[in-house]
């Protein structure tokens, strides 16, 4: 039976529809290309229903790039002043007229009230419908497609439609032809190797290392990773935190990435005991899930947790779950469909770690501008975010040089770099890999140059310069001279200790170096929290311009290269390099220059 309130909404739904004006014919909106390794199956199913999320235009876009600009540049008068959420969301609060004209459109369609959610800057509508329904409504027809590599089954459509009047309204709707999968970075390259020897810390062998905590690190860094390695090689020994009460740091989780408390105490026990008591606090997105089934444990989520976590203690740790709904797993699965709900959270982090993503064409142009646009909201209300470079070096995200497979998904099928998204996006920190101590680069850390975003003006003198440096035509057609360019950074990548499913093992990737560097960023905003500074926001401004200071506080990577696509990829040298980065960080020297920033 229908209730009162329903019968009158259901009138009010009706008079609306009848008062909307007639609907302009759809006209196509965005058409792709399949990427290659995913094929069609077979229609999906009409009743299977999918959450599509609608992008309004974000007008006032450009005004909170020149406030995230002006808090994150150390030379700006208003360094450090960071947005609050309320400022950040009025920048990107879409048109009123793209709200009510989608809204007009929606009701069409019989959906109105309840069927809407909105985020709270109104810049992204949601609405659950049934795949019949959104055929309609997008004029297209809805695949189950699979990949048959990693077994992944996405619900997609590589064409869609709107009616010509919604095109200036509406910037993306998804999921339709986003195929981007959240691929963790961790054991690209090789697996988990159980059965680490137990490093040997206490045979006191050292190898001088200029930039470390007393000018030297365990012999036994060279060949295993600990907590105690990092401290050591990034000059941190002995820091304690202050601000725990105040600082935070956060990794992210994506479906059947579990982290596993057990694997967690296990590993604190074995290689961070004065941090024994320590424990973390997961929050749930989308129907996120963090089993404790042992056999269910996440490598990259146990990874991230026992480093990121394991280093700052006792600063307090959050692991960020995100959802999906078997056996489609359709609409929640890449990191990208996640990012906003970070945006919408009151309570921010000061510093995230996330060692997720896919190659940059496998998100279409106009999605990966609105994911990266969340990045830059992140960062004016004053958090770092980070991003494993990737561990394919110069290619597909495929660590094996030898069987990447190197081709542009326009339609030119051009043989090419293949640069990777978040990390391509200006407003993130990308962190590569070292590997050794002393630090030479490690083969697989992935770097180069988008071909969605052009270069941010905080990194033209170190690029300009990389470039001129190259040999004459060099690599010419395989990369964007004029393309954003990553990593920012490193830290070292191989040969981590973890526990998982409680043995101790191996890993490695820019899985491994973007929770080490957040790590230390972590402690950096410690050290600028207990001194009454703000946190730092977002890091490239200020990473950028300590590098053209005689002191940086970077340890510069000059040896190795990151092969790839049949090449050898780009050298590490002097200065910023598309494989290391400005480097990794030394934290003694650092701390003193962000506390005078
Ligand atoms: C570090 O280990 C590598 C092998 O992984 C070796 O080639 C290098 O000589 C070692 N460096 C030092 C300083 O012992
Ligand atoms: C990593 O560990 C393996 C043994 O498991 C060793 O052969 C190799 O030299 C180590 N590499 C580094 C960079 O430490
Ligand atoms: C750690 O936190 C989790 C989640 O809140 C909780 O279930 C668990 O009991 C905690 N562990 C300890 C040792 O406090
Ligand atoms: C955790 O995973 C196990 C086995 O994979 C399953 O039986 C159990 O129902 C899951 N628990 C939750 C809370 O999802
Ligand atoms: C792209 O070119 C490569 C090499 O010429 C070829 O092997 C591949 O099949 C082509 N792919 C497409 C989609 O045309
Ligand atoms: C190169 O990058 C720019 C952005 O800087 C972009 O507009 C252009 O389309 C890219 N070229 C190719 C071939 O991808
Ligand atoms: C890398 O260095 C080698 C040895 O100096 C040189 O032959 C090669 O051209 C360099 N590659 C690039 C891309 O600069
Ligand atoms: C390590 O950091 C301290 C400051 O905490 C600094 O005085 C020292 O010079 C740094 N050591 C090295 C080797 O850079």
């Amino acid at each position: 039976m229908l209730s009162l309130r329903s019968a009158l909404l259901c009138a009010a739904l009706a008079a609306l529809a009848a008062a909307a004006p007639a609907e302009s014919a759809h006209k196509v909106k965005e058409t792709v290309y399949p990427p290659r390794g995913w094929t069609v199956l077979r229609p999906a199913p009409p009743a299977h229903t999918i959450s599509l999320r609608i992008g309004l235009p974000q007008p006032k876009f450009p005004e909170l790039e020149e406030h995230l600009y002006a808090v994150s540049d150390p030379s700006s008068g208003r360094y450090g002043a960071h947005l609050s959420k309320g400022e950040v969301e009025a920048l990107v609060a879409p048109h009123p007229e793209s709200v009510q004209l989608v809204d007009e459109w929606l009701v069409s369609h019989g959906l109105a009230g309840d069927a809407l959610s909105r985020s709270p800057a109104g810049d992204w509508v949601t609405v659950k419908v049934p795949v019949s329904l959104a055929e309609k409504m997008l004029d297209t027809t809805y695949h189950v497609w699979t990949h048959a590599a990693s077994g992944a089954a996405l619900v997609r459509t590589t064409s869609y439609s709107l009616p010509a009047h919604l095109h200036e309204h509406i910037d993306v709707i998804q999921p339709t032809t986003t195929f981007a999968r959240s691929t963790p970075m961790s054991a690209t390259y090789r697996s988990f190797r159980a059965g680490a020897a137990a490093p040997d810390r206490t045979d006191g062998a050292k190898v001088a290392v200029p930039g470390a905590s007393g000018g030297q690190v365990a012999a036994s860094c060279n060949g295993t990773i600990t907590p105690a390695c990092l401290l050591e090689l990034y000059n941190a020994t002995g820091y304690t935190p202050q601000a725990a009460a105040t600082n935070k740091i956060a990794v992210t989780g994506y479906l059947e990435q579990y982290a596993n408390y057990a694997d967690y105490y296990q590993f604190l026990e074995e290689l961070v005991p004065y941090a024994a008591d320590s424990n973390f606090s997961v929050v749930y997105i989308n129907g996120g899930v963090n089993n404790q089934t042992l056999a269910d444990a996440g490598v990259e989520a146990d990874l991230d947790t026992q480093y990121a976590f394991g280093l700052t203690y006792p600063t307090p740790g959050t692991f960020y779950t995100t959802g999906g709904s078997p056996p489609f797993t359709p609409d929640d699965l890449e990191p990208t469909d996640s990012n906003e709900p970070y945006a919408e959270a009151n309570d921010l982090p000061q510093s995230i770690s996330s060692s997720y993503g896919d190659d940059e064409q496998t998100v279409p142009y106009s999605y990966a501008a609105r994911v990266c646009a969340e990045f830059a909201q992140l960062g004016a209300r004053g958090v770092s975010v980070m991003f494993s470079s990737g561990d394919g070096g110069v290619g597909d995200g495929d660590a094996d040089p030898a069987t990447q497979e190197c081709y542009s998904n326009d339609g030119r099928n051009a043989t090419e770099f293949i640069p990777g998204f978040p990390a391509s996006c200006p407003y993130v920190t990308a962190v590569g890999a070292t590997s050794q101590v002393p630090e030479i680069a490690a083969w697989f850390s992935g770097g180069g140059f988008s071909n969605y975003f052009a270069r941010p003006s905080y990194q033209d003198d170190a690029v300009t310069k990389y470039l001129g440096e190259l040999a004459p035509g060099i690599y010419a057609g395989l990369y964007n001279a004029s393309g954003r360019a990553f990593p920012d950074v490193s830290a070292e990548g191989v040969n981590f200790t973890i526990v998982w499913e409680l043995e101790a093992g191996l890993v490695d990737g820019t899985s491994c170096s973007s929770p080490t560097f957040t790590a230390f960023v972590a402690l950096l905003n410690d050290a600028r929290i207990a001194s009454g500074q703000a946190a730092l926001g977002f890091l490239n401004p200020l990473i950028y311009a300590l590098n053209a200071q005689a002191v940086s506080g970077f340890n510069d990577i000059t040896v190795g290269n990151n092969p790839g696509c049949g090449t050898e990829g780009f050298n590490a040298t002097i200065g910023w390099d598309p494989v290391t980065g400005w480097g990794s960080p030394n934290f003694g020297i650092l701390k003193e220059l962000v506390l005078s920033a």
